[in-house]
């Protein structure tokens, strides 16, 4: 479904992505793992169009990506999930919710999978908090209304980027209970964060980037057997 082939990429005269490879499979739930500064953000802004790949190729779906711009990205079918949440301040949860929601047609013409209510039924929380701004909600219920506002995009493929950073054990929880839902309906996922644990319950497969480089693949029962990868690269 995805592809990253070759992917360079930095900021300004420095390179921080040499060279990146990985894919995701359609209903397949993958994970970037790698300590803090890896290049993580940074492949996913160049899979998003927030940042112009040097050299490499992205494809969704046999289309290449690499040069379009962040909105034609998201119109293909990725919705994200950014790093530090990204809530509109000053509008309440349902004018985010809503401010870039897309009504693509599910399979064979279906009625799109997500709207207001599927987001609320998913998030009851949300529902509650409708009419806050922004700004006065939790961090917790912060990341609610950024994965409510990538699905109501009817994303084919949702990015996470720090799915429970910072967040409260309650709400981590809850947060990877809905992941989990997500993955059984078939949801395509690429996720990155710390927790391993978590992560290795919900991924099919681990790519593990060092320096902006992908030093490691494999699924979760060959993680768990490979300690030395976990020493050597996930050690924050
Ligand atoms: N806007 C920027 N300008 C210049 N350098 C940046 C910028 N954003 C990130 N970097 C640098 O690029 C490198 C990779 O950063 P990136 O954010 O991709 O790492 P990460 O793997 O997502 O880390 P973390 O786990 O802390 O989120 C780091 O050395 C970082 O300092
Ligand atoms: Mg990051």
């Amino acid at each position: 479904m995805l592809a990253v082939e070759g992917l360079a990429a930095g900021y300004g005269q420095s390179q921080v992505l040499f060279g990146v490879d990985f894919a995701v499979g359609r209903g397949q739930v993958v994970t970037l793992l790698g300590r803090n500064g890896m290049g993580k953000t940074t492949t996913v802004r160049a899979v998003m169009g927030l940042l112009r790949p040097w050299a490499g190729r992205v494809s969704f779906e046999g289309m290449t990506l690499s040069g379009l711009p962040p909105h034609k990205v998201a119109r293909q079918g990725i919705g994200l999930v950014p790093e530090g949440r990204q809530v509109f301040p000053t509008l309440t949860v349902e004018e985010n919710l809503v401010a870039t929601a897309a009504n693509r047609a599910g399979a064979a013409g279906r009625a799109p999978r997500w709207d207001l209510e599927a987001v609320y039924a998913l998030f009851p929380r949300l529902r509650e908090r409708r009419r806050s701004p922004g700004a006065r909600l939790s961090g917790g219920e912060q990341q609610m209304v950024a994965i409510g506002r990538a699905l109501m995009t009817n994303p084919k493929l949702l990015i996470l980027d720090e799915a429970t950073e910072g967040l409260a054990p309650m709400i981590r929880a809850e947060i990877w209970a809905v992941l989990a839902r997500l993955k059984a309906e078939g949801q395509s996922i690429l996720l990155i964060d710390k927790n391993l644990a978590a992560v290795m319950r919900l991924a099919d497969c681990h790519v593990v980037i060092e320096k902006g480089r992908v030093v490691w693949t494999g699924t979760s029962e060959e993680l768990a057997r490979a300690p030395e990868v976990r020493d050597t690269y996930l050690h924050i």
